[in-house]
């Protein structure tokens, strides 16, 4: 078998993961981060992909997770093991019968200390040992050994485009969807051989994202969810605007919420300069206008419509075709006319979905959201004080519907994201009930 390839045993498992200060590659997060106390055991099986895994392994410590990786022997031929070592801080296993474990069971020790098992790259042969109960490797070995329920298996696939088209690959991938298993991609676009197609491996961003998604609870697993987001912006010739200030953080991230609590989200926004949550379709618009054109498109399928996006009030009655000239005299009059109101038209809908709406106030903020509730029939609104959310990364909310007041205290965005997926979970189920 395999020789170990670190010189020095240390104790089993025990320091895996433990930052050392100035030789962590940099990567110990300072804030608690989105997997803090997660341990991640991370399989490299042989594929090109298996440079990527180094990035990966960097954002998941920057997220605060613990990570264990573990080679197959052919992904050696592409990354050395001193550079997995250097990057988790942790001594790297690729072998089953490693004599520094204490009772010679590595495959046992290491899927018991894992919350996840993350294999990336995937490779066409590792995915068909897996979907076959095949183990003559450690890798393989301690998939097959973990507790399915306490630890998720996350396979990102990587191959050619003709390998992953293959019957049997196909065959295959759907056997290990069917036990649970969660295929993350594989993408579309270049490969490494110069061919084009499925079989790319997701990039290290997306793969963060879903597995940071793994430890969500499914509450709208089934579910499609309508979100806007940003603001719009009003023509008024074709270099000026009205436009409100909105940095679209907050919808992304009850995007991405709605998304990593298993539902299907389509999300309309206004121009940002923000990337869409992994998994989202998002719809780009400009206008109020367009805005309503998208959602109303996306509104009929919709069980559950967000609408955070700052819309502007108002537009100019006319767009000028060229630019207004500055010339001397008084400056250009401007006739505005109002925009309509989105949140309140998919309200009316013969059959609407679960409306909630947003509230950014600066003063009355609770009065100004129980009067928007009612004045747009809403399930509930979301109040905040303008002054201190708009292009902040946290907030702090309140929850407004007809039972009453719920304060969500200042947090991340993402966090009271959450709580608001959570709140609109609860709600779809009362209203089933
Ligand atoms: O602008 P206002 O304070 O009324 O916004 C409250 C809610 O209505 C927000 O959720 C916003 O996204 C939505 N809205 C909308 N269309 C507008 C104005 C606001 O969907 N024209």
């Amino acid at each position: 078998m395999t020789e170990s390839h670190t010189p020095s045993p240390p104790a089993p498992l025990a320091q895996a993961g433990a930052a050392r200060p100035g030789v962590d590659a940099g990567a110990a997060a300072t804030e608690p981060g989105l997997l803090a106390g997660r341990r991640i055991l991370l399989g490299v099986t042989g594929g090109i992909a298996a440079y990527k895994s180094c990035e990966l392994i960097r954002l998941l410590r920057a997220e605060g997770a613990r990570v264990q990786a573990v080679m197959t022997r052919a992904a050696r031929e592409f990354i050395g093991p001193a550079t997995l070592q250097a990057l988790t801080g942790s001594p790297v296993f690729d072998d089953l019968w490693d004599p520094r474990v204490a009772d010679g069971m590595a495959h046992i020790a290491l899927s018991r200390d894992a919350d996840a098992i993350v294999v990336a790259p995937a490779t066409a042969d590792f995915l068909g040992k897996i979907a076959n109960g095949l183990c003559d490797d450690l890798l393989s070995t301690l998939v097959l050994a973990r507790r399915n329920a306490q630890c998720p298996l996350l396979l990102a696939p990587a191959m050619n485009v003709e390998m992953w088209a293959q019957p049997a690959v196909q065959r295959n991938v759907a056997q290990l969807r069917a036990d649970g298993a969660l295929l993350l991609g594989p993408a579309c676009g270049e490969q490494a051989c110069g061919e084009s197609g499925a079989g790319r491996m997701l990039e290290p961003a997306a793969i963060l994202e879903e597995i940071i998604a793994a430890f969500q609870p499914k509450l709208l697993q089934g579910r499609r969810v309508l979100v806007t987001a940003g603001p719009t912006y009003e023509a008024i010739d074709p270099v000026r605007g009205i436009t409100n200030r909105s940095s679209g953080k907050m919808g992304y991230a009850v995007a991405r919420a709605a998304r990593e609590a298993g539902a299907a989200v389509t999300l309309v926004s206004g121009p940002t300069g923000l990337a869409a949550p992994h998994g989202v379709r998002r719809i780009d618009v400009l206008s109020a206008e367009e805005m309503r054109a998208a959602v109303l498109d996306a509104a009929g399928d919709a069980d559950v419509f967000v609408a955070v996006a700052a819309v502007a009030d108002w537009r100019p009655e006319s767009a000028a075709p060229r630019k207004l000239k500055k010339a001397a005299g008084a400056p250009p009059a401007l006739a505005l006319v109002a925009n309509p109101d989105i949140l309140a038209g998919v309200a009316r809908l013969a059959e609407p979905p679960l409306c909630v709406g947003f509230a950014a106030e600066t003063e009355d903020m609770i009065d100004h959201a129980r009067a928007k509730l009612q004045a747009k029939r809403l399930a509930m609104v979301i109040a905040n004080a303008a002054q201190d959310a708009i292009g902040a990364d946290d907030s702090a909310l309140t929850i407004v519907d007809e039972a009453g007041i719920r304060a969500l205290p200042r947090a991340p965005k993402l966090e009271q994201a959450r709580r608001i997926v959570a709140a609109i979970a609860e709600r779809l189920a009362q209203t089933a009930a």
